[in-house]
């Protein structure tokens, strides 16, 4: 066995936008300073089987996702892998270790396949993939975990630092994503909570899908709603006015909580960071449980300790550039 090699990759959090970025709306994101790390290794002698996954622990007492980058994910995003690099991938050995819990929208299964992919790279000797083609190939293995995402997850984890994102236009439409990376004056520090594992991105996507049908019409206006709150807000970050991010992180989150994304837990999260000074709250992924941020002006530390008294896993962070030591 050859020493192993290793790939990072962060995790996100969504300031503005999920769920509506699906139909085509803006969204704003940034990766964090926790992720994932896959260590590669390759096997000596005649290999038929393969790629191996040894071992994949996630941060925070959770286990990866049984309905995104479980066994059954896994087997497939391995399959992927050879479909992208050829047989000699089949050699190889790979572990993964987390500091993001999988499962509660901090974007595990993107970080997982960004490192994945970085890992692979260097370990066959490759080089460090460029933005785009790094983009591309992770949303081959992003497919697998999610069935089909927007992009604004793995295209985040994959650049790094914070991105305005807007899906390209769905089969028979012209272009591409548009991606702009935002520069923010001011620090934009985090606590975050975890109110429970959700119960799978794609799930809450196709049942959110189920619920819109009856209700094109006012489902839609709550998109455009969201959207246009991600234009207000992205103009805000940039302006480092971040009294007014955070008020419009809470007007987003009463937009998911009419979509039928957020759980009473949720909204007490929500409800104990503001009272306790948070600029704004909101959940961040899927919902249906997973990950609650909130925005604070210096130090998150005291939300986060309110957020542990309400008995769930809690941290600080805040938006970086997020590539990490191991980064290519
Ligand atoms: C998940 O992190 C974000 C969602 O908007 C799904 C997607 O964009 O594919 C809920």
């Amino acid at each position: 066995m050859i020493d192993a090699v290793f790939g990072y990759a962060p995790g996100k959090v969504i300031l503005f936008g999920e769920h509506a970025v699906v139909y085509g709306q803006p969204a704003v994101a940034g990766t964090i300073d926790r992720g994932i790390r896959v260590a590669v290794s390759q096997r000596d002698g005649e290999v038929r089987d393969g790629p191996l996954f040894k071992s994949h622990s996630m941060g925070m007492r959770a286990r990866p996702d049984p309905h995104g980058e479980g066994p059954e994910g896994l087997r497939k995003a391995l399959g992927v892998l050879v479909d992208l690099y050829g047989a000699r991938v089949r050699r190889l050995v790979l572990s993964a270790e987390g500091t993001i819990p999988a499962g509660a929208g901090l974007g595990s299964s993107a970080a997982l396949s960004v490192a994945l992919l970085r890992g692979v790279q260097r370990v066959l000797g490759e080089g460090a993939l460029g933005g785009d083609a790094l983009v591309e190939r992770a949303f081959a293995l992003e497919r697998v975990f999610h069935g089909n995402p927007s992009g604004v997850d793995h295209t985040t984890i994959a650049l790094g630092g914070c991105i305005a994102y807007r899906r390209a236009p769905a089969e028979g439409g012209q272009g591409d994503a548009v991606v702009e990376r935002l520069t923010l004056p001011r620090r934009v520090r985090l606590a975050v909570a975890v109110a429970g594992l959700h119960g799978g991105t794609a799930r809450a996507v196709s049942a959110l899908r189920d619920r819109a049908r009856r209700h094109q019409a006012a489902y839609q206006r709550v998109y455009e709603g969201i959207g246009a709150l991600a234009v207000e807000g992205r103009a805000a970050l940039e302006q480092g006015a971040l009294a007014a991010v955070g008020e419009l992180m809470d007007v987003n989150q009463g937009y998911l909580n009419a979509l039928g994304v957020s759980t009473p837990a949720i909204e007490a999260l929500c409800a104990t960071a503001r009272e306790r000074g948070a600029l704004g709250a909101k959940l961040s992924g899927a919902g249906g449980g997973g990950a609650v941020i909130a925005l604070v002006e210096d130090d998150p530390a005291p939300i986060v300790r309110a957020f542990e008294a309400y008995g769930v896993p809690s941290f600080s962070t805040e938006i970086v550039d997020g590539q990490g030591p191991e980064a290519p």
